[in-house]
């Protein structure tokens, strides 16, 4: 006999009170002793890999449009069937409205399990970005995913979306819905049921604001491909990321926007990530990175303002917290710029998160704008910023130059820097 605990799946071969491991009380209960024997599918002996490979090349040369050009760009140019895709993000970052907009053009028969919102609320959001009457789309509103999966076999829909998987129970598994253990037994026979009858899903995953519910993390292992939306909930660009995918490359990006009718495609992100300023502004700079196979010109906001006590913040939006620290002690000390009495905060616009050090160099010329009040010019900075105040060329720098040049924008690089320093390249601006 042994024990499993319903929240963490800590196993114990005596019954404790307590999860030794969670903390949890009363969660260990005694484990079935088929358990195990559920997991196991198939029992085919192994064979040689190559004995397989012209049945499964023929396989996956069947890829379909999801109709959204940007969400087919993320997962790397349309569905494989049997695809199991987790979207994971905030509550009210737009999830269900962008798989219900999925279904919409999707077209043919969609199954929609609503587990999370009544048919009269998704009928509701449905009238807001489309008013056709002529819909293939079921919807059930059945939590029980053995239910579920029954009915994927009946009706055989050509896509499934599960809205939300932390809203699926079973019966054969202990636990409460959206707890761990739920969830990951749930999103393991949905994905089963995908493969065996090359039905793809999309599992929405709740993520909580401060992460505490880790829910979808323990399907990331499970499924083929994990997307999160982000953006901030009152900006209106969301952006689709790919954190994963077995069928395709993770770099790609795409662009919302949250408008009173659902989300738009947005194909030329320039367009969003600049304020259209021609003469440029104080405190704001241009930079330019490469995401997937785009390039993208996003502008950084700063602010300084004199600290009222204590040691100077430096608040980052978008942007890595450390990283900004170490910029701001690198213009204190090598670039001339004393900030060390000045609060600093830096704002990516579009609801951008960039890790990319390429933007350092921008960052830099948006916190001196701000500190001298003095505007920049509209050209685009690239270059990171090393610790002894020099600036580097980045990835993609070549890729990057070419792709302004042909867009007829004005640049500033380490190449163009005279000794390549940072105070030679705030010469040139102020
Ligand atoms: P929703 O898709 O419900 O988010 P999630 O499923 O990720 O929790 O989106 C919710 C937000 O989007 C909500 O605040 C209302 C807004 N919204 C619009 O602005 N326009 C629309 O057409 C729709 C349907 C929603
Ligand atoms: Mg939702």
């Amino acid at each position: 006999m042994s024990f499993k605990c319903e929240s963490c799946d800590y196993e114990s071969l005596k019954w404790t009170g307590k999860c030794p491991n969670c903390g949890e009380w009363d969660t260990l209960k005694e484990k079935p002793s088929d358990h195990a024997k559920r997991g196991a599918t198939s029992q085919a002996a192994p064979a040689e890999i190559s004995s397989f490979s012209s049945k499964s090349s023929r396989k996956k040369s069947k890829r379909f449009s999801s109709n959204i050009g940007e969400v087919d760009r993320v997962i790397g140019g349309g569905i494989v069937p049997g695809q199991v895709i987790l979207l994971s993000g905030e509550p009210g970052i737009g999830k269900s409205t962008l798989l219900l907009q999925l279904s919409l053009k999707f077209g043919k028969n969609v199954l929609y399990v609503s587990g999370e919102e009544s048919i009269n609320q998704l009928q509701s959001r449905l009238e807001r970005i489309d008013n056709s009457k002529d819909l293939k789309i079921s919807v059930t509103e059945n939590t029980d995913v053995d239910r579920v999966i029954a009915s994927l076999e009946e009706e055989k829909p050509s896509l499934v979306i599960v809205d939300s998987i932390q809203s699926l129970s079973t019966t054969d598994s202990s636990g409460y819905a959206g707890g761990l253990s739920q969830v990951r037994e749930c999103g393991m026979r949905l994905t089963r049921a995908a493969k065996h009858l090359r039905i793809p899903i999309f599992l929405v995953g709740q993520v909580t604001k401060d992460g505490s519910v880790a829910g979808p993390k323990v399907l990331e292992h499970i499924v083929d491909t994990v997307l999160y939306f982000e953006g901030d909930e009152f900006g209106m660009y969301r952006i689709l990321r790919s954190i994963k995918n077995r069928f395709g490359a993770t770099d790609e990006v795409g662009i919302f926007e949250m408008t009173s009718k659902g989300l738009k495609e947005i194909e030329d992100p320039s367009v969003m990530l600049d304020s259209g300023e021609k003469e440029g502004s104080v405190g704001v700079a241009k930079a330019a990175v490469y995401k997937g196979s785009r390039m993208l010109v996003v502008e950084i906001q700063a602010l300084t303002s004199p600290a009222s006590f204590g040691s100077p913040r430096r608040m980052p939006t978008g942007f890595n917290k450390s990283r900004l620290e170490m910029l701001c002690a690198v213009l204190t000390r090598r670039g001339g710029v004393n900030l060390s009495g000045d609060d600093v905060f830096v704002n990516i616009m579009g609801g951008m998160n960039l890790k990319d050090p390429g933007i350092d160099l921008a960052v830099c010329m948006a916190i001196v704008s701000a500190k001298k009040d003095k505007k920049l010019s509209d050209k685009v900075f690239i270059g990171e910023v090393g610790l002894s105040g020099e600036v580097r060329g980045i990835n993609f720098q070549s890729k990057i130059e070419s792709e302004l040049r042909r867009r007829k924008l004005v640049f500033l690089s380490s190449s163009k820097v005279k000794g390549k320093t940072l105070s030679s390249s705030l010469k040139t601006e102020f």
